[in-house]
């Protein structure tokens, strides 16, 4: 397969194992790397220096191209930049933040840069900005997402009308018929979150990956609107969430009630039900914990033969 997407990060498939905190590490990134696809390590949940392992043994691991993930709320987010321009990562998706502020800085230094956006209006301000791609990323994403609640299925075609440089589709895709759509409508290629946690080589805790297999339609929610949008699983603190909701609480209240580390004690440290379990809406979709190779080849040879199947139609 080739297109703008796999000329730009040198890869076979136009397939991104995306950047997600607490699961993917240099053990992820470099099996989707060496199966054919990109391959994020993701910042958000690494001090400085353990991102510099990662990246370390992410070089040992493979001889391919993959890139970080660099959530722009990151409180050391200098550390982080200047760590990937020394240890010479050629690929940065920056997300969570303006886009104006690190790409040039990174394109100086010869780094292909993409921004995670939600909507059409910061796809073009990314454009404008000078990155190299853009990921639009629909409302049945796991992990952080836009206010506007805005679907995959309609954010894609919108986007495309107006982007010039290669879009990335992100939300809901899990599978080869996923990635499929997506591409009719207007991506030239896929980030896949969801389906990646459940990987054997994702570095979450087991008991949340079996979660997320015995998840089904309807179990995430987006909420906690007021800080930073988040889907994720209804456990019991997404239902003390609720809860707090019926008492109109300031936004103070919530950052309270939230407290600190509660994505890692749910995905990281397996505590399923104080956790904050981020996935996405697609979790009803996925059934099995398989080796991040196997995912990619699935998705691969289903995206051909439905490709196949839709000649027919
Ligand atoms: C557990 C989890 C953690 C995530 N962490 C990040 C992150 O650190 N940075 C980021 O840009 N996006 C993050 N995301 C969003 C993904 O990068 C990706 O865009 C999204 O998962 C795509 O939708 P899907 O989950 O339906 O495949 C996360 C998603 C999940 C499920």
């Amino acid at each position: 397969m080739q297109n703008r997407i796999t000329e730009l990060f040198n890869i076979e498939y136009p397939l991104i194992q995306a950047g997600m905190i607490w699961n993917s590490g240099w053990r992820l990134a470099s099996a989707v790397a060496n199966a054919g696809g990109l391959g994020l390590l993701g910042a958000g949940s690494m001090y400085p220096e353990v991102l510099r392992e990662h990246i370390l043994k992410c070089k040992k691991a493979t001889d391919k191209p993959f890139g970080v993930n660099v959530p722009m709320l990151y409180p050391d987010i200098e550390k982080i930049i200047d760590i990937i321009i020394e240890e010479d990562v050629k690929i940065v998706f920056t997300s969570a933040g303006n886009p104006k502020t690190y790409t040039s800085k990174l394109k100086e230094n010869g780094i292909t840069v993409v921004h995670v956006v939600s909507s059409v209006k910061f796809a073009l301000k990314a454009q404008e900005a000078g990155v190299d791609a853009v990921v639009a990323e629909g409302f049945e994403a796991g992990g952080h997402n836009g206010r506007e609640e805005t679907t995959t299925f309609t954010l894609i075609p919108m986007v495309k009308e107006q982007l010039e440089i290669p879009l990335i589709a992100a939300g809901g895709i899990a599978t080869g018929r996923g990635m499929l759509a997506a591409m009719v409508l207007g991506a030239e290629g896929v980030q896949v979150g969801s389906r990646f946690v459940a990987s054997e080589e994702a570095s979450s805790h087991q008991a949340f990956k079996q979660l997320v297999v015995d998840a089904k339609e309807g179990d995430t929610h987006l909420t906690l609107k007021e800080l930073a949008p988040v889907r994720m699983l209804k456990n019991k603190f997404f239902e003390s969430v609720m809860q707090l909701y019926t008492t109109n609480p300031t936004k103070e209240d919530l950052i309270k009630h939230l407290g600190r580390a509660r994505a890692k004690r749910g995905m990281f440290e397996g505590d399923l039900e104080e956790g904050e379990l981020e996935i996405g809406q697609i979790a009803g979709l996925i059934h099995d914990i398989k080796p991040a190779a196997v995912i990619v080849k699935d998705i691969i040879s289903e995206f051909e033969s439905a490709k196949k199947e839709v000649t027919n139609l």
